[in-house]
Parts: C-alpha cells; sequence; structure tokens
C-alpha cells in the first residue's frame, strides 16, 4: 500500500506561532517564581541563585494602533511578576491534545468575555483568531498582561476594516457570523458591517439599484474571512456586481488554507482512501473533508488513530492523507506510522 502524506498537513504558521507563544510563557511562568518581597523590580535578592532568576515577559506582541500598545505603565515587559497563571482566551486551537498538553502545564482556557471580568491577575493570551477591539480594552482595564498572538493575516483585516468603516465605506465580508475570528473582526469596525456567509446570502441582499440614493452607497468594499470557500467567494463577488454593487474585492482568503484545499483535492483524487486529521471543532478540517469526500468516497475524518475505521480487506492500493491547521506534527506521524505499518 502507498501512503502519501500532504506537504501542507498540519499546522500553519499563524497557529504554531500561537502554540508556541503559549508554550513559551506557560514554561516561564512554571519556573521557580522570585518570593523575596523586598527586591527591587526586575531583581532577585539572591542574584547568584539560578532559582531565583525574575520571570520576565520579554516580547509581548500588540497590534499597531490597538490600546494595548499604549499600556506601557501597566504592562512593562520588563516588570518583575511572580509566578502567574496563564489564560488562553478561547482554545488557541481546536484540537483537544494540544489543549490537554497546555493544561497540564497550567494555562487555562477563558470560555467568554464574562470570565474575563473576573479576572484579578494573569497573563492573557489572544488566539491566532484574534478578538474584538473592546477586549483588548477589558484586559488593560483589569491589569492583566496581554499576549497577542493573534495572526498577522488576521490582523490586517481588523485593520482594513476599522479603516475602511472609520472613513464611512461600506464593507461586506464573506464568512460565517459565529466564527471567533468573524465576530473578533466585527469587533474593531466603527460602523457595520455586513456578513454574507455563502452566494445564497448574498442573493437576498438587495438590489444596489433599491437602494436610497444619497443614503446608501453602491460602493462596497468585500473582505474574506481567512478561511472561506475560495468558490464561495468568487459566486459571491459575482452576484454582487449582477445586483449592481460596485465591489472593491480585498482578497483576505488566508494562501495557506487554499495551498492545503487545492493540494488535498488532488492528493484525495488519486486515492482509493483518504484521511483528513483534525478536530470535529475545526471549521477549515471540516472544509478539508468536504473537498476530499467530493474527489474519494472512502475519506474519514479522524481526529486520532484511534477513529480510524480501516478494513483490512478492502482493496486500498492508495491512501492520502492531509490535516487541519490546527493537528499536530505528533498526531499526523502517529497517523502514518500507523496507516503504513498496519497496512
Ligand atoms: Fe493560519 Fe493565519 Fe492563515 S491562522 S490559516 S496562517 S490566517
Amino acid at each position: 500500500m502507498k501512503v502519501e502524506l500532504a506537504k501542507t498537513a498540519g499546522f500553519c504558521f499563524g497557529v504554531q506561532r500561537a502554540v508556541d507563544m503559549v508554550l513559551r510563557i506557560a514554561e516561564e511562568e512554571a519556573a521557580e517564581p522570585l518570593k523575596e518581597p523586598n527586591c527591587p523590580a526586575g531583581y532577585s535578592q539572591s542574584q547568584n541563585s539560578e532559582r531565583s532568576k525574575p520571570t520576565l515577559i520579554k516580547e509581548p506582541i500588540f497590534p499597531a494602533g490597538s490600546p494595548s500598545c499604549q499600556n506601557s505603565e501597566q504592562q512593562n515587559p520588563t516588570l518583575l511578576k511572580e509566578r502567574r497563571t496563564v489564560y488562553t482566551f478561547g482554545p488557541v486551537v481546536h484540537n483537544e491534545s494540544v489543549i490537554r498538553k497546555l493544561s497540564e502545564k497550567g494555562v487555562k482556557v477563558i470560555g467568554s468575555e464574562e470570565e474575563l471580568d473576573s479576572l484579578r491577575e494573569g497573563i492573557v493570551v489572544i488566539r491566532a483568531h484574534g478578538v474584538p477591539e473592546r477586549v483588548y480594552q477589558k484586559i488593560r482595564d483589569r491589569g492583566l498582561v496581554l499576549l497577542d498572538a493573534t495572526c498577522p493575516f488576521v490582523q490586517k483585516i481588523q485593520r482594513i476594516v476599522r479603516e475602511r468603516t472609520g472613513r464611512g465605506e461600506k464593507v461586506f465580508l464573506a464568512g460565517s457570523v459565529s466564527h471567533p475570528e468573524v465576530q473578533g473582526i466585527i469587533g474593531w469596525a466603527r460602523g457595520d458591517v455586513t456578513v454574507i456567509s455563502d452566494p445564497e446570502n448574498a442573493k437576498s441582499l438587495p438590489d444596489a439599484g433599491d437602494l436610497v440614493p444619497g443614503e446608501q452607497s453602491r460602493d462596497v468594499v468585500l473582505l474574506a474571512q481567512t478561511t472561506f470557500n475560495a468558490d464561495n467567494f468568487k459566486q459571491i463577488i459575482a452576484i454582487l456586481e449582477k445586483k449592481g454593487y460596485h465591489v472593491h474585492v480585498i482578497n483576505t482568503i488566508c494562501s495557506a488554507t487554499l495551498e492545503r484545499q487545492a493540494e488535498a483535492e488532488i492528493l484525495a483524487g488519486r486515492s482509493d482512501a483518504m484521511l483528513v486529521i483534525g478536530g470535529s471543532s475545526s471549521s477549515n478540517t471540516k472544509k478539508l473533508f468536504e473537498i476530499c469526500k467530493a474527489k474519494c468516497q472512502n475519506t474519514q475524518l479522524i481526529q486520532t488513530v484511534k477513529d480510524l475505521k480501516f478494513n483490512s480487506d478492502e482493496a486500498i492500493r492508495n491512501v492520502g492523507i492531509t490535516a487541519g491547521a490546527s493537528t499536530p506534527k505528533e498526531i499526523i506521524e502517529e497517523v502514518l506510522t500507523y496507516v503504513r505499518t498496519k497496512f
């Protein structure tokens, strides 16, 4: 049996960066904390002792123009702290094994803004999906330390939305309204953002000719959630133009997603069986599964090797494997080894 692993399988740049940030800060905080109460900031009394080294946050990253950039007093990166709890605002990736690993290192997940409101101290990591601007404000107001792991590609969309709506321009965003990335993006707007979930949804929008002249503009800026389906995006553009809108398209679909989807489609097309590895709540994994299933009927979506249901009697000669952007390397390798050795 030939087993082929997609080159683009697994963590994308943004997720890898976010996971690395959380692991790094969790490990730094897990180091022995400084106990002496009278130490000057940044130094311990017993400077020669390796165990008494202060825990420092070296390079918190804030998006340009965010409120956090200005909060230098409360969030001085060289400020000495005792061991602090590390929180992520939402799970840092949609993968249970990664979350478990981080939890073993003491990382806690904040599930809502209400939970954030109840925190008194700690370090809050913003995950790759990003958050609304008001969350930065809340973190600052509560005197918490912020570590921003928002993917730079998502930050770009947040910035465009803030600037364009700030200039009074009408913004359409192709995406899923309930997705945290979309909720985060909307939270940077200075005006209305219309979210378009799919081509059908675009068809239900009013024709530009029916808009009130002088009050409602035909000119729209169209952006997309980073993981939005490229074909649906093209269809939405065509529908809006047909409706008479002057569409200024800024394609913000992440190339990592496009490359992963394109490779998976080709691989599924030449495979007798296809495995898509990823969390059941990961939208990019679900999309990968749909793409592969359309090309290869024998496609399975699995979270780990335990979910695999291969019948050794099946006449399978070529197995293709791909994985979502939040699937860690270890899980992919485990599946790969299992398939190679057992079948
Ligand atoms: Fe990943 Fe960032 Fe693209 S999180 S999928 S590299 S937008």
